[in-house]
């Protein structure tokens, strides 16, 4: 087991952080409650590209209740342009949400801007509600109040790569989450 998992390691990852066993079985536990808000509704979860797209696929197969899905990209500009509430809308959705129950679906909560710009421009839409589920949430970084309803793994200020998390665009598709050594970005 030990040789297999060091075969696996990428080799500009420092360590793994969260294993394909445990994501597997966080994402098994959060799709049962997630089962239980949604019991006879059917919300539109929601995949901010491109991150979370690991993330939603196996949430969603885990999911019994009926649910439609949906696409959005989105980037922030961060703190400075808050009060601006400027949100970059790559690519928008296509189901119209009014009066609908709307699961957000992120990979990772970190100033928490992203989201919090997003959700404020989804209830301009008058949805029913807009919940969030992220798989990992970084709460030193916050940087506005943003407080997911849902989470996979609390985890420390570390970049991390992996099952759907890129650095660079690179990384995704490990089926891991893993710390990144700090010699790639810091060159
Ligand atoms: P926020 O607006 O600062 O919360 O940004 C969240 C976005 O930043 C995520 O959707 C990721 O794309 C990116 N991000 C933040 N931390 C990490 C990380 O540790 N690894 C990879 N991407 C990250
Ligand atoms: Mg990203």
């Amino acid at each position: 087991m030990e040789v297999k998992k060091q075969a696996e390691l990428n080799e500009n990852v420092e360590r793994i952080m969260i294993t394909a066993e445990q994501i597997s079985a966080r994402v098994k536990a959060l799709a049962a409650q997630l089962d239980k808000l949604y019991e006879g509704r059917t919300p539109v979860v929601v995949c901010i590209l491109k991150g979370s797209v690991m993330f939603f696929a196996d949430l969603i197969r885990e999911m019994k209740t009926p649910l439609q899905i949906d696409f959005m990209a989105v980037s922030s500009y961060g703190k400075d342009t808050i009060s601006s509430g400027k949100l970059q809308v790559k690519k928008d959705l296509t189901v119209n949400i009014s009066g609908k129950d709307v699961l957000i679906v992120e990979d990772i909560i970190d100033s928490g801007n992203t989201l919090y710009q997003l959700k404020k421009m989804l209830n301009t839409r008058s949805p029913n509600s807009v919940n969030i589920v992220t798989l990992l949430d970084k709460p030193e970084r916050r940087e506005v109040p943003m407080e997911p309803e849902y989470k996979g793994f609390v985890i420390e200020d570390e970049f991390v790569v992996g099952y759907g998390l890129d650095y660079a665009e690179e990384y995704r598709n490990l089926p891991y989450v893993g710390v990144l050594k700090r010699s790639v970005y810091e060159k």
